[in-house]
């Protein structure tokens, strides 16, 4: 929103939610949330066209356009749960938007929701026989965290769904309108509504699929020696197949895939494809898969056991460049080892609040450290679980006195430069590479 404040002057863009201390902050110009050249946005647009307030109702009866983006996490009871949406915070607003409509307005549904959604949110609006109609669009977001200002400002493209009627056709054009200054037109598509919600949901598990792939391919190079740098490299030259998104990983994290893949499942499985289902399932099974897999290699590497042992953690979030921890591997892999009862100390420039608040069950096996330095020290081993820059620049002689001996290096990103440590003497342990050690 603020992104459409700062390219449309002459638009007044409101923001509106019911928790006061968020709004308050982004009130203040700080945002309340990580995010590089947010901030920078937000200032240049704030009290000039952008507002946040806490008065939803008033918002719903002043706009023309209003754009729906409450969460809607994976439900965790009842029917679907583990799997579904939870989508109860999405019909209130829903309900909300009913209650206070006077004029038209036209609903953009800006959450990822499964399939169909669009026509129930319709539905709901046109529940009360009342004078004000409405028109409900799709236009999923499909900003990566980290370079969320980037991807808005130049979008490969940007979907909008709605109705083939003349009325849905009038209200795709205004939305389109409002992109097309600073969009390409040439990048904005339009689709009938249950293609638009189906392309998020897809792009997500297709870009997640791709991950799975390497990380299964990762496993392979480490048992035949191969480089799985080297091959993806080596595919990703092919313009058919490209070069993104083939980085090994200890697996993906972050609010989007794991949740849209249950969600694509959940579809699935409701129209009865059971073959379709399994099929993305595999994409979920395959990423949890690889985090287990990382953090046993870290056990049976230290001669199987790491009871008492210090292990520091570099990097909480669930990719660079964000404070964002939800379904990070890093969570998994501290559980894991505290498990086996290592001594647990986790580092993160951005992460560390959300760090201590996701493992907060664990009591004093895991301790928190905003210096890596620090974190290493009487360490027997460090793993790297996000790739910030930072962590490239650092001076690992300099770590490596710290340490205990042998000292391990587990790199779940392959971030750093292998031959380098090995030489200073650690025993290096990449994904998908022949590990560099001196035992
Ligand atoms: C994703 C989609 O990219 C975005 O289009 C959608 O709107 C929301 O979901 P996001 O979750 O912010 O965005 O991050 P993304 O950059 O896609 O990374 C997801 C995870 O995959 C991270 O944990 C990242 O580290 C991991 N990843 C990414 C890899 O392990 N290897 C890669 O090659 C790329």
């Amino acid at each position: 929103m603020a992104v459409i404040a700062s390219k449309c002057p002459d638009i007044r863009v409101v923001v509106a939610d019911i928790d006061p201390d968020r709004i308050a902050a982004w009130q203040s110009g700080e945002p309340p949330i990580y995010e590089p050249g947010l901030r920078e946005v937000v200032r240049s647009a704030i009290h000039r066209n952008l507002f946040f307030t806490t008065d939803v109702a008033g918002s719903v009866e002043d706009a023309d356009l209003i754009f729906v983006s409450v969460n809607t996490p994976t439900k965790t009871f009842g029917e679907g749960a583990g799997k579904a949406s939870d989508l109860q915070y999405w019909e209130a607003t829903a309900r909300t938007i009913l209650a206070n409509a006077k004029t038209h307005k036209i609903v953009v549904e800006k959450s990822t929701l499964p399939v169909r959604t669009a026509e129930a949110m319709a539905r709901i609006l046109t529940s009360k026989s009342s004078a004000v109609c409405f028109d409900v669009l799709s236009n999923p977001e499909f900003l990566a965290e980290g370079s969320a200002i980037r991807d808005l400002e130049c979008p490969d493209r940007v979907l909008i769904g709605g109705e083939a009627s003349e009325r849905g056709r009038r209200a795709t054009e205004v939305l389109a309108g409002i992109y097309a200054r600073w969009v390409p037109e040439d990048r904005i598509l339009k689709t009938n509504v249950w293609s638009s919600e189906l392309s998020k949901l897809a792009a997500n598990a297709m870009l997640a699929q791709r991950i799975s792939s390497i990380n299964a391919l990762s496993e392979l190079c480490e048992a035949t020696e191969a480089d799985v740098a080297e091959v993806a490299c080596a595919i990703g030259m092919d313009r058919r197949i490209g070069r993104e998104f083939l980085q090994a990983s200890v697996g993906f994290g972050g609010s989007c895939f794991k949740k849209d893949i249950l969600n694509l499942v959940y579809l699935c499985e409701h129209f009865g494809l059971q073959a379709i289902a399994d099929y993305w399932l595999q994409v979920v099974r395959i990423n949890e898969h690889q985090q287990e897999r990382f953090a046993r290699n870290i056990v049976s590497t230290m001669f199987n056991t790491v009871v008492g042992k210090r292990i520091a953690i570099f990097g909480f979030a669930f990719k660079a460049n964000t404070g964002d921890t939800r379904e990070s591997p890093a969570n998994y892999v501290c559980r894991r080892l505290v498990e086996e009862r290592a001594r647990v100390v986790v580092t993160d420039p951005q992460a560390l609040d959300n760090a201590r608040r996701d493992l907060a069950d664990l009591g004093d096996a895991v301790t928190f450290e905003p210096d890596p330095m620090r974190a290493v020290e009487g360490a027997h081993a460090f793993a790297v679980l996000t790739e910030w820059d930072l962590y490239r620049g650092m001076d690992y002689q300099a770590i490596h006195d710290r340490m205990e001996h042998p000292a391990f290096c587990f790199d779940g990103r392959n971030l750093l430069n292998h031959a380098a440590l090995f030489d200073l003497g650690f025993n290096v342990y990449p994904i998908g590479k022949v590990p560099l050690t001196h035992l």
